[in-house]
């Protein structure tokens, strides 16, 4: 892909991401901008979008290998994960700053008994060792193979987000199911990929025995 081409795709990307914060901001100095419960409001448009982000990132792996054409799409993805770590970090500060009040002991009171918050702690540590290392400095001194297998936490990540998400609605509140259907398409994907790919290296190495 040519250079302008890419930085244009780059700073579109950048844009789209800092809408839902842009969109905070502006909603903050409006009188009346963040509706009847702002602190509610930033928590719950700071979480939808970093989940959107999450499962944004990780559908552009299956989705370029439909088509070489689309393979562009990986240039995106370290920019969209930081992205999401960007607003699940928003998304955790909200809590400690709107919802705690920084009272540390009763955060921490808080993360012990109500799972749901426990589970987005969870959520929130394994991005976070992701983010650490997303510079090109980091995957040179990880190594590819190491580096790669790191980055598989997304997944759990993304599944402890949605748990996270289920555990938080009322029950019989099904709004976190398209979340979850989606997730687990992308997950399947990956393992039928995953072992098709080995049945062909098994297939190939056979072939080369004979
Ligand atoms: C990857 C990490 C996370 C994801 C994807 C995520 C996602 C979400 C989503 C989608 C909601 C909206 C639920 C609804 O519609 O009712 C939500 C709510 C909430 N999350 Fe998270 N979350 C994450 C991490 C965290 C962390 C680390 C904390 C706090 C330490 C946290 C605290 C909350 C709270 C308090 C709410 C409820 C907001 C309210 O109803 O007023 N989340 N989260």
């Amino acid at each position: 892909m040519k250079r302008p081409v890419l930085i244009f795709l780059k700073a579109l990307t950048w844009i789209a991401c800092l809408v839902p914060l842009a969109r905070l901001i502006y909603g903050a100095l409006t009188p009346g901008g963040l509706g009847a419960d702002p602190s509610a409001h930033i928590a719950l448009t700071t979480g939808y979008t970093t989940l959107m982000l999450l499962i944004i990132t990780l559908a552009i792996t299956p989705v370029r290998r439909l088509s070489r054409h689309l393979s562009w799409m990986i240039r995106l993805r370290r920019l969209l994960g930081l992205f999401a770590f960007f607003y699940a970090t928003l998304h955790m500060l909200a809590y400690v700053a709107l919802y705690s009040g920084f009272d540390v002991h009763a955060m921490i009171a808080d993360i012990a008994k109500r799972r749901f918050i426990t589970m987005g702690v969870i959520a929130w540590l394994l991005l976070l060792p992701l983010a650490l290392t997303s510079t090109t400095w980091a995957i040179r001194k990880l190594g590819g193979k190491r580096w790669n297998l790191l980055h598989k936490l997304i997944y759990l990540a993304v599944i402890c987000g949605v748990i996270h998400y289920w555990w938080q609605v009322k029950t019989g509140v099904l709004t976190p199911l398209p979340f979850t259907i989606v997730i687990g398409i992308l997950l399947l994907a990956r393992i039928l990929y995953a072992l098709l790919s080995n049945r062909k290296s098994a297939a190939s190495q056979r072939t080369s025995e004979a």
